[in-house]
């Protein structure tokens, strides 16, 4: 059975922290909140924790997890140098959903957490009790998004219970994730640096602080290094899933049709396509606000499970700002179908 400590903002928390951080010390896993998703963590100095890491979720070993820090002096401890644009990077958007590709320090982290890479990904997380939880543990810890490895990041509590109940001991419930898409990543370990995965720190936020960067369509997909994770499976609800561009006159007909086929749909969309044909309707919120889109992307298509329906239509977004990272994670989802 997997025990659910609940903690809110304005409580004192330090007796739910003290149990996962004793927890972790025990080299066990527990899983967290951060702004972005949950993550599921153990002390990443730790090998047979970090393997406990990996096995709950069933990730395959080579695929890197990310370190999770209160304050950049614990970079000291298993960086080897932060390069001069991570270093502005970091002053602004830390803390703060982006993960930066650092020159791992040889020894320091168990050889798990990196897979054997050079390089490891840092983040300092801008959540209110994952700052608190983190500082209060005052190691780093390594932390995946706490799903079922290929099934949609949790943004809630209960997601991480839908995977993972009795798979893992802890987890500490502060609420709902308010970005729900995971962190930007950038690789500052190459000249320019390199955009590994959009997130809701954008390419055009990070442009402005530390100028040119490659990948996210600059690059060809060969020439670009890429988070290894991104090669796999994601997002993937049961029912396939189609993308569809909801203002184009001709959807309505295409939705008709595969209704008169006896398809069952599930319309994955902002209230104001309500009209267009569909079984269930999963709303990603009242305007076209992506910022409350992306906050609700992963619990819609985690929904879609629970329901009896043959295809999943999601809305496509215009790739502009925050639609980068939303249509990144839609397209994997789809596995880039189209209606
Ligand atoms: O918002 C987030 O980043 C969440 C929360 C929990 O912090 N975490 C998260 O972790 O999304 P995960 O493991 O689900 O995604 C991390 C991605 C993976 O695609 C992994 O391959 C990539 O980061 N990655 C990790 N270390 C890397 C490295 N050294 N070089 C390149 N990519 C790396
Ligand atoms: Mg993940």
């Amino acid at each position: 059975m997997t025990k659910c400590v609940h903690v809110d903002r304005n409580g004192d928390n330090t007796k739910s922290y003290q149990q996962i951080v004793d927890n972790w010390l025990k080299g066990e896993v527990a899983a967290f909140p951060t702004e972005t998703v949950y993550g599921l963590g153990a002390d990443a100095r730790n090998a047979e924790a970090v393997a406990k890491i990996f096995h709950a979720k069933g990730r395959p070993a080579d695929n890197p997890l990310i370190v999770h820090i209160a304050r950049t002096q614990q970079l000291q401890g298993f960086i080897e140098f932060v390069p001069e644009k991570a270093k502005l990077a970091m002053d602004i958007f830390w803390p703060g959903p982006l993960t930066a590709i650092l020159p791992l320090k040889k020894g320091t982290l168990a050889p798990n957490v990196s897979a054997e890479l050079s390089t490891v990904g840092v983040r300092m997380p801008s959540h209110l009790i994952a700052r608190e939880l983190l500082q209060f543990a005052g190691i780093p810890i390594a932390a995946p998004s706490a799903n079922s490895s290929g099934k949609p990041s949790p943004t809630t509590a209960s997601h991480v219970l839908e995977d993972l109940d009795g798979r893992i001991p802890y987890i500490l419930d502060g609420g709902p994730s308010s970005a729900g898409l995971e962190s930007t990543i950038v690789d500052f370990t190459v000249e320019p640096p390199a955009l590994l995965r959009p997130g809701s720190i954008t390419e055009e936020m990070l442009t402005s602080v530390i100028g040119e960067m490659t990948g996210a369509g600059t690059l060809k997909e060969q020439q670009a290094p890429k988070a290894p994770g991104m090669k796999y499976t994601h997002y993937a609800p049961d029912a396939p899933v189609r993308l569809a561009n909801l203002d184009d006159p001709s959807t309505k007909g295409k939705l008709r049709d595969l209704q008169k086929q006896g398809k069952r749909i599930a319309l994955i969309a902002t209230n104001r396509h309500q009209a267009l044909p569909h079984d269930e309707f999963l709303s990603l919120g009242l305007t076209d606000d992506l910022q409350v889109v992306s906050s609700q992307l992963f619990a819609a298509l985690r929904a879609c499970n629970k329901l009896n329906v043959d295809i999943i239509v999601a809305e496509a977004y215009p790739k502009e700002g925050l639609g980068h990272a939303l249509m990144n994670r839609l397209e994997k989802a789809a596995g880039g179908a189209w209606l």
